[in-house]
């Protein structure tokens, strides 16, 4: 992966929001791959000055994941957030912007659904990624295969534990999820993964120079022909 260092958070927000305008400026139905959690949201947030006049009508997006049993309407499902921090904000069409239905009915088809919609739509042509403590990316917690496709998993205690903090309690955040798979997010034209502060260090230099495996989910970007690795010192403070 090509990795780019920058000073802060908001620096790489800003290099990544460049990015996504020359795109969108290139192909206005450009389909873009959206990540939720701290991470993208310097992204998110240096979008819409930088969307003065640029017609987003046509831009389609794709989250990442979802809970799974966690009401829809609830302020933290992933539908919420996406609509509150990208759909609103950067002024998207919402019935162009998908999230996997975490809701449970229907649950065994909402994997399959939504590859379809993804194949539909042409596939994505960038990819926003974060990564967890425990190296996953999307969801695919460690362990998830490389070829697999959206489906359910299960969350580890340790993201359940790094995301207690958007809601009252541990014991609030939901068991479950359904996430596009390794396989999925590969399929895109283009990988961004961004991760600041010294947290990450460790799952940064595992994704970048380790060795390829699946007790570490985000290697998997080594096996992309294009992926790009946005960080601040800290988080690259690892790497050789
Ligand atoms: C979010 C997602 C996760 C997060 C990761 C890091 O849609 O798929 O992989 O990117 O858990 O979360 P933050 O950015 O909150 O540290």
């Amino acid at each position: 992966a090509e990795v780019v260092i920058v000073p802060d958070a908001a620096a790489g927000g800003a290099v990544v929001a460049d990015e996504i305008v020359r795109l969108i400026r290139a192909n206005p139905a450009t389909v873009l791959g959206l990540a939720t959690g701290s991470t993208p949201l310097p992204v998110y947030e240096a979008l819409p000055p930088r969307l003065v006049g640029v017609d987003v009508s046509q831009v389609r997006g794709f989250a990442l994941d979802e809970y799974v049993g966690l009401d829809v309407s609830h302020p933290e499902s992933y539908r919420s957030v996406i609509h509150r921090e990208v759909v609103e904000p950067l002024g998207l069409d919402p019935s162009r912007v998908n999230v996997p239905n975490g809701a449970a009915l229907g649950i065994q088809h909402a994997g399959d659904d939504y590859e379809a919609a993804i194949l539909a739509a042409g596939g994505i042509d960038l990819q926003i990624l974060g990564i967890g403590t425990d190296g996953h990316i999307g969801f695919n917690e460690p362990g998830s295969s490389f070829a697999s496709l959206t489906r359910v998993k299960t969350l580890t205690q340790q993201t359940r534990i790094d995301n207690a903090r958007f809601f009252d309690a541990v014991d609030e955040v939901p068991m479950h999820c359904i996430t596009q798979g390794l396989g999925t997010i590969l399929r895109a034209g283009h990988l961004v993964l961004l991760a600041f502060g010294e947290r990450k260090a460790d799952a940064v230099a595992g994704a970048v120079e380790g060795p390829v495996t699946a007790s570490l989910p985000g290697s998997a970007i080594q096996l992309h022909p294009h992926a790009t690795v946005v960080v601040d010192e800290a988080a690259a403070s690892r790497l050789r």
